[in-house]
């Protein structure tokens, strides 16, 4: 992130104002002694979950460059870590790989850094980060550090306090997990274990290889193609929508939630509006799985924004159900 350039995986040319990096917590408690957060400011991770409405961003982006992994404690069954939120999100599931911990390998490949991995909750194959952090460490406005034990984050699907607009003068500093060291996998998720066959024995190294080889089926490389991973969440909806849904559509695909609702995969009902491999201007619903949407090369945040507005209008219209980016816009 040289010259002000905000990096984001969409591949958007978008500056700063200012920007600020810090590699550790007296840096940052220097930069806000300073006077130098002021409003308005963005505390961004790896830029991978963020739409740029804007070519210039009229203010103060902080990023973390804290890194680190260090073993806490460990006992017979688990081992605790504590991360700095700098870390790319990956190398951490690599590592804990590498180290025969079990908990975080179905979320191998999630683009981004672990510091907005607690606040996004990120989530793949049956796993959510939430499972896996004791408590989250930040630092507040006025310097002050203060710690979130795991229920005072609210976790929900994709969501947490940390994503409340008066919870942004918080920043994550480093987060803590729980790994186990006892055997065990989560394999029942879509495609996991066609995709393992009749592989036997199943280890640590195989399902993470297995994870990167379906979301490298399905998921364009920022690289190549600019996108943020899924860009809407799934909608959950009341069990008496869902069944009135599934009388007129026999074959959507569900997930159960609770006693009352289910979810439904946004993927699936945009594919079902015709949009899938459309495209609106430079901005395009990915041809292989409806729920991203890519930078065909050279869109604005503006044209992406556009697509996403079409999109949930024709949802809306086939449905009747509102789904909503996952994407956070900035301004
Ligand atoms: N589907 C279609 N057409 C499509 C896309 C999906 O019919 O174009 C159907 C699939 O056939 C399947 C269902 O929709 O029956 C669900 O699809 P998939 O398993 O690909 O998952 P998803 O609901 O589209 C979610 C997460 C992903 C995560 C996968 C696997 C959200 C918003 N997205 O996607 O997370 O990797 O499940 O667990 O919950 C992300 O958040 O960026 C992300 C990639």
């Amino acid at each position: 992130m040289g010259d002000g350039l905000i990096y984001n995986t969409f591949g958007l040319k978008v500056t700063a104002a200012r920007l600020l990096e810090y590699h550790n917590e007296d840096e940052l408690r220097n930069f806000i002694a300073e006077g130098k957060v002021q409003s308005p400011f963005l505390h961004m991770g790896g830029g991978s979950n963020l739409l740029f409405l804007h070519n210039r961003y009229e203010g103060t982006v902080l990023h973390s460059q804290i890194k680190g992994i260090e073993v806490t404690s460990e006992n017979d069954t688990d081992v605790f870590v504590r991360v700095g939120a700098g870390e790319v999100w990956d190398d951490f599931v690599a590592f804990c790989v590498q180290h025969g911990w079990y908990g975080a390998e179905n979320l191998s490949l999630i683009p981004g850094e672990v510091g907005a991995s607690a606040v996004q909750n990120i989530g793949a194959y049956g796993v959510e980060v939430k499972d896996l952090i004791t408590t989250v460490e930040t630092i507040d406005i006025n310097g002050q550090k203060c710690l979130f034990q795991q229920e005072d984050c609210k976790y929900a699907y994709r969501n947490s306090v940390f994503k409340r607009p008066e919870m942004k003068v918080y920043f994550v500093t480093y987060v803590n997990f729980k790994l186990s060291k006892v055997e065990h996998y989560q394999l029942d998720y879509g495609t996991i274990r066609k995709e393992l066959g009749d592989t036997s024995p199943i280890t640590l190294p195989l399902v993470r290889q297995t994870i990167i080889k379906i979301r490298q089926s399905k998921l364009p490389d920022p690289k190549v193609l600019g996108n943020a991973g899924s860009f809407f969440t799934n909608p959950i909806v009341s069990r008496e929508k869902w069944q009135n849904l599934l009388a007129q559509y026999p074959n959507m695909p569900y997930y159960e939630v609770d006693e009352q609702h289910v979810k439904i995969p946004a993927g699936w009902m945009i594919e079902q509006t015709g949009w899938k491999g459309k495209s609106l201007g430079k901005a395009a619903v990915y041809d292989k799985q409806a729920l991203i949407l890519v930078n065909l090369g050279g869109a604005t945040g503006a044209d992406i924004a556009a697509l996403s507005d079409a999109v949930c209008q024709d949802v809306s219209k086939q449905f009747g159900i509102d789904i909503h980016p996952e994407v956070n816009f900035i301004d």
